[in-house]
């Protein structure tokens, strides 16, 4: 007989509700990658990082090997943000030290080549892991669903590639809005299915990565931003009331201020460019649950940089509404043992307070 511990026994679904918290719990966005050898020895057994995103047992498995190895508080399924616009039909390859490469969308016209009605065929396998990895987590570890928000996937599906202007995008914003709108619509549209999907097999969270929201002026960050984002939690809540939604918009500066307000997320992620006093003072006391911001670099550096900015973080957001995690991903470079002495910062000072 198996003993199913109750939503809330989980410190991460906790930390969502709002409830007293010891310590904060923790996990690393990109926790799942190359600082760890055991995801490289399986990224080399599945041949490439897409046959690993779609291969069910070994997304699994490198799913699984951060929560083995450090027992975060939550698991994040490994695919990625682009999976949606190649099941889509756009074609997406990752390149060797240059990252992820697509067939640039140049016109409008092309947008009818996209297929939001063949999408899961694609993305069962995605599915699949959720389920299997849901089945393998210990009880009291919570799993977190993702996708893209629908500016930064259109960012890349209209530069081609990753970099740091997104000026294609921000042509299409100013030069052709409907068109962008069309596009940012239908991401919207697949992004519910593809959310609404993960919540089925399995995720009890989901986290939309607006990685590029800090490129946009006020009225287009309103509009290509929030809008989309809005839309997607507001359909995801009608299908499934119970699930929380933790929004991740980089860059948003001051704008993170009306964010959870404006779009209905549950959390805010918070990149590490955000003064934490400002965090603290127009998020966190006034009720929102805030997840960051440590700097990678800083987690990267190690010693007692990153061990001073670990206590200020514990300081300004201790009690509750707080998930401690990095202000972007983990870097590749990063020395295992950073981690650990992480982890034991975040879960031995509050501990002992
Ligand atoms: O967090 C996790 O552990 C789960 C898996 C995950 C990946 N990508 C795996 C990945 C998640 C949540 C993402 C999100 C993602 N993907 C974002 C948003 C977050 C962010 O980092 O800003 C973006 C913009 C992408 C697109 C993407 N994928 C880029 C630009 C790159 C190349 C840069 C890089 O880090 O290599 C990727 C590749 C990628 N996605 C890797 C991993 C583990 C590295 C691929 C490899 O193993 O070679």
């Amino acid at each position: 007989m198996s003993t199913v511990l109750p939503a809330s026994s989980k410190p991460f679904l906790r930390a969502l509700n709002g409830e007293p918290q010891a310590r904060p719990p923790i996990w690393l966005m990109r926790q799942a990658g190359r600082y760890l050898p055991e995801y490289r020895a399986t990224r080399a057994q599945a041949g490439s990082f897409l046959d690993l995103c779609y291969n069910p047992d070994l997304a699994t498995e490198v799913t699984l090997q951060p929560i083995r190895r450090f027992g975060f508080d939550a698991a994040i399924l490994f695919a990625d943000i682009l999976l949606l616009p190649q099941a889509l039909g756009q074609g997406l390859a990752f390149k060797e030290g240059e990252g992820p490469v697509l067939d640039a969308i140049r016109t409008e016209g092309e947008l009818v080549k996209l297929n939001p009605g063949a999408i899961h065929q694609r993305l069962n396998p995605v599915y699949e892991a959720v389920a299997r990895i849901k089945a393998a987590l210990p009880a009291e570890t919570t799993l977190i669903g993702f996708a893209g928000a629908p500016w930064t996937v259109a960012t890349y599906m209209l530069e081609g590639r990753g970099g740091n202007d997104q000026a294609a995008a921000k042509m299409w914003a100013y030069g052709n809005p409907k068109g962008l709108d069309r596009l940012l619509t239908l991401l919207a549209d697949a992004t519910v299915e593809y959310l609404d999907r993960q919540i089925q097999a399995g995720a009890e969270v989901v986290q939309l990565f607006d990685t590029w929201a800090g490129v946009l002026p006020d009225e287009a960050f309103q509009r290509c931003c929030v809008l989309p984002v809005k839309m997607i939690i507001s359909r995801l809540k009608a299908k499934h009331p119970g699930v929380k939604v933790i929004a991740f918009p980089r860059g948003a500066g001051v704008n993170y201020a009306g964010f959870q307000a404006a779009t209905g997320a549950d959390a805010l992620g918070i990149d590490y460019t955000l003064p934490l006093a400002w965090a603290r003072d127009n998020l966190w006391s006034r009720g929102t649950v805030v997840q960051g911001n440590l700097d990678p670099r800083l987690l990267l550096a190690g010693g007692s940089m990153m061990a001073d900015a670990v206590q200020r973080l514990l300081q300004t957001f201790q009690g509750r509404n707080y998930i401690f995690n990095l202000g972007h991903g983990i870097l590749p470079e990063t020395p295992v043992a950073h981690v650990e002495q992480l982890i034991a910062l975040v879960r031995g000072a509050n501990a002992a307070a």
